[in-house]
């Protein structure tokens, strides 16, 4: 191999290693475009939220400065950004609201519009929404979930 090839090749190499590491390092939290990219969807959903007559009564009764706060901070923490979530438990916060199905989806659909109004590209948006998912059985009241489903345990 001449000189110059060799120096190319490395130098190909090298970009490839590099940009193949910072893909690695970018965590989801900093692909949806970090912290003030995160507050601004929190605070575009807790708008919708609002604004949604299927889901809004149920907020009748919270502290929404609170609320998006612990909200932050838990998308934050699942998108492996640099927080804590401090708030309760998914169960033991939606335990006595009766949450439907219906309403847990409502929900969602306000989560990728809020996403969308600060330009969180789709790929990005199913991603966080898909570690929102497994949180539907916790907070959806047991009975409501299935409806070709599975019984929840204990129902027959
Ligand atoms: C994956 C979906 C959801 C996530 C990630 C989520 C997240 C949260 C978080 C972090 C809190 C604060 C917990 C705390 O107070 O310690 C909370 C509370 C609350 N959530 Fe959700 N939630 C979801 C679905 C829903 C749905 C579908 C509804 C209603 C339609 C709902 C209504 C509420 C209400 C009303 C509160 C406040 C309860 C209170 O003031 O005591 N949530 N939620």
């Amino acid at each position: 191999m001449g000189d110059t090839l060799r120096r190319r090749t490395l130098a190909a190499l090298t970009a490839l290693a590099l940009s193949s590491a910072v893909q690695a390092d970018d965590t989801l939290f900093e692909q949806l475009g970090g912290a003030a990219r995160l507050r601004g969807a929190v605070n575009e959903f807790v708008l919708l939220i609002q604004a949604d007559d299927r889901i809004n009564f149920t907020f009748a009764d919270t502290d929404l400065t609170k609320f998006k706060q612990l909200l932050y901070d838990q998308l934050c923490a699942l998108a492996n950004g640099p927080c804590k979530y401090t708030g309760r438990d998914m169960r033991t916060s939606h335990a006595k609201l009766n949450i439907t199905d219906a309403q847990f989806n409502a929900l969602a659909e306000d989560l990728y519009a809020a996403l969308d109004r600060v330009h969180v590209p789709y790929r990005l948006q199913n991603k966080l929404v898909a570690l929102l998912a497994p949180m539907e059985r916790d907070i959806v009241k047991p009975g409501f979930i299935p409806e070709n489903g599975p019984a929840p345990a204990g129902v027959r």
